[in-house]
């Protein structure tokens, strides 16, 4: 037992001291068991090289390519995802602050993209009319999903509930990867249209509209 145990620590120290400094010990030739590919047949940019007929190792993006990311249209600006503006941060360009509102304008369509969405991605926890309740009561262990008609998300500035379904909160997980700036603005929107339905008084209702309510 003795010499099994002698042996094997003579081993460790002679593989370790082969194995375990390669290359800082010995410059020339440094023992490399594996490569851990170290070395790579591969182009560096901007060097010559036969492999391409015009000899460069750069090579032009050819004629009619497709950008893989294509900006969002603001009136006559061009957003793209990198850019530090209300779109992509919920926040004041250049501070934390987030913005009030809605950095998109509001239309018809808008409305019915947020409304698909909201009914995709928010509803199967926030129900389709965003009250939370049924929802966190049937299944109890999560029964703390937001009410979203609570006075401090009706009155929260919309970059920070932005800034929520960018990163996510507590048991709420990000939705960065799922929906686009645009879409997350879009379920915001419709949110807040929701959250109306139940705040909005019997003057907001136009002429024709109130009209037509019962007596
Ligand atoms: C997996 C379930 C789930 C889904 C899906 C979900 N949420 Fe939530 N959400 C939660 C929970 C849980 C909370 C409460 C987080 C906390 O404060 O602990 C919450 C909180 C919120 C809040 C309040 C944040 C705050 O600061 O208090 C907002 C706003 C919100 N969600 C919006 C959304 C929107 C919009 C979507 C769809 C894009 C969505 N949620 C999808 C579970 C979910």
């Amino acid at each position: 037992m003795r010499y099994i145990l002698l042996t094997f620590t003579l081993l460790v120290v002679v593989v370790v001291s082969f194995a375990g400094f390669r290359g800082s010990k010995f410059r020339k030739p440094p023992l490399e068991i594996y490569a851990d590919m170290k070395r790579q047949p591969k182009l560096r940019p901007e060097t010559t090289d036969a492999i391409f007929r015009d000899g460069h190792s750069s090579q032009l993006i050819p004629e009619g390519a497709v950008a893989r990311v294509q900006p969002v249209r603001l009136g006559n600006q061009e957003i793209y995802p990198w850019q530090d503006v209300p779109l992509n941060t919920g926040r004041v360009t250049g501070t934390t602050n987030f913005v009030e509102t809605n950095p998109l304008p509001l239309t018809a369509e808008r409305l019915a993209q947020g409304q698909k969405l909201f009914n995709v991605n928010c509803a199967n926890c926030h129900t389709r009319i965003a009250d939370g309740n049924p929802v966190a009561k049937r299944i109890g262990a999560m029964g703390v999903i937001a009410n979203l008609h609570d006075k401090r998300i009706v009155l929260m500035p919309d970059g920070e509930i932005f800034n929520t379904v960018t990163y996510g909160k507590n048991n709420m997980s990000s939705y960065a990867d799922k929906l686009s700036p645009e879409e997350r603005w879009a379920v915001i929107a419709y949110l807040r249209t929701l959250q109306l339905s139940r705040l909005a008084t019997v003057d907001d209702l136009s002429e024709t509209a109130r009209a037509a309510l019962p007596k």
